[in-house]
């Protein structure tokens, strides 16, 4: 397993480009089964989960051929439907898949998903949202067995806001019969790039952006071409790796408009922000300042940046403090940070950082993505040798990202 070397204190200073967003790739690629024909993705991350939801097509028979950040597929072979255990269990994004084959294929056999562990999380509003559409939904041997003759449009109220679950609907409408209103939808930017990507695939999608969505179901639809928004946590990710060493730094290929709470946060802690449609500027210059942090649904705080952006605060004098109310359990990172010697106190969701810390180095251990990324961020500002095992955990998020970093001063080497 390959572990990531970094030696403290790094100077971040310069300019980056970021990769595609992951988390507007697997829904666009799951969206592919929706229609026969050639697609072509661009701006695509070589990322794990990518390369697993490419396997899950290929497994369902579709033809996948990768070329350099784009991947081209064709779904005219898509006999099989299913999703098995042993790939559906590296990444809960598999769920994807139900929706599309349903509303194609009339049926679907998909493992139950496993992925990160933050927590629980159920699928019970995925399950809700297909049977209000007509499917017939069992769960057995631990898979879910979906069958449907042709889903019926209908009212869908999401009793909370889910990404996965908005997303796996809206694929599922987009073929049903009759109109599909879905109210209280997630608004994230990977569900908007979805929308206007079965757009393009002859989709009637109304309300793309908002929380109410009105999709006017087609008997069928066409295969269509996509290039990846940016991905806005990577960006945020190499932000804060520059804000935490008080150095500067411009990322490029970005939209600020999808960082809008977390710059103004930036901000807030002490930091100059500057920005152009496509990219942003940080620099370090001026007092720091302690900040309070509550994560929402977008367009609120991302909860995929708030363990990074504890690593920051536990540098800067004061006190600060998170109050997460997406995930139930995405303060693991917590403990391997205070082997780094930050100090931290978590009463339920909310954690309070004695910001001011001397980090220094010390053997750590990754345990998802984002907890990963908080241990990068924080090993750069440590004194000293950090070692991070289990960097698979970031490889399925982050492309290259020790190239990204070397490239703005960091001392990051990747070992076997
Ligand atoms: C997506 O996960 C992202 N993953 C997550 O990013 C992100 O943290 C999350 O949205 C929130 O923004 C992808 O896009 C692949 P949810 P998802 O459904 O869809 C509960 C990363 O690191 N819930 O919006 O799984 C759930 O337990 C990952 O890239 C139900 O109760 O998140 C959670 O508390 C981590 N029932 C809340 O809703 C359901 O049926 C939000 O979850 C579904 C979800």
């Amino acid at each position: 397993m390959d572990k990531y070397i970094v030696k403290g204190k790094a100077n971040i200073k310069g300019t980056v480009s970021v990769n595609g967003a992951k988390n507007a790739g697997l829904p666009i690629l799951a969206a592919t089964l929706l229609a026969e024909g050639k697609y072509e993705i661009t701006n695509v991350p070589n990322l794990t989960d990518i390369r697993t939801m490419a396997k899950l097509l290929n497994n369902i028979g579709a033809e996948i051929e990768w070329g350099d950040g784009k991947i081209k597929i064709k779904t005219n072979g898509c006999k099989n439907h299913e999703a098995p255990y042993e790939l559906v269990k590296t990444m809960r994004a598999s769920i994807y898949v139900l929706g599309p084959l349903v509303a194609r294929k009339g049926e679907a056999r998909v493992s139950f998903p496993g992925g990160c562990a933050l927590g629980a999380r159920p699928i019970d509003l995925h399950l809700k949202g297909l049977r209000k559409l007509g499917a017939n939904i069992e769960l057995k041997h631990g898979y879910i067995y979906a069958t449907a003759n042709r889903l019926k449009g209908t009212g869908i109220y999401f009793e909370k806001k889910s990404v996965g679950a908005t997303a796996n609907i809206l694929m599922a409408s987009v073929l049903a019969e009759g109109e599909t209103k879905i109210q209280n939808a997630a608004c994230e930017p990977e569900i908007a790039a979805l929308a206007e990507f079965l757009v393009r695939m002859g989709a009637d999608i109304k309300g793309i952006g908002t929380e109410t969505l009105i999709i006017k179901g087609k008997e069928k639809l066409h295969s269509a071409d996509a290039s990846l928004i940016p991905d806005r946590i990577e960006t945020g990710t190499l932000l804060l790796s520059a804000a935490i060493t008080r150095g500067s730094i411009t990322v490029e290929d970005c939209n600020p408009d999808h960082l809008g709470i977390v710059l103004d946060k930036l901000e807030e802690a002490g930091f100059q922000i500057s920005t152009t449609e496509n990219s942003i500027s940080l620099n370090s210059k001026g007092p720091k300042h302690p900040i309070e942090i509550t994560t929402n649904p977008y367009p609120g705080f991302p909860t995929d940046l708030q363990p990074q952006f504890c690593s920051l605060l536990s540098t800067i004098e004061g006190d600060s403090s998170i109050l997460e109310t997406i995930f139930s359990d995405r303060f693991i990172y917590t403990t391997e940070l205070q082997r780094l010697g930050a100090n931290l106190k978590l009463n339920e969701n909310e954690l309070i950082i004695k910001g001011g810390a001397k980090l220094s180095g010390a053997p750590v251990m990754a345990s998802d993505i984002r907890a990963g990324a908080s241990l990068v961020v924080a090993s750069l500002y440590a004194e000293g040798k950090t070692e991070i095992s289990r960097i698979y955990h970031l490889d399925r998020g982050h492309d290259k990202l020790e190239e990204k970093l070397q490239k703005l001063g960091a001392d990051i080497k990747r070992v076997k």
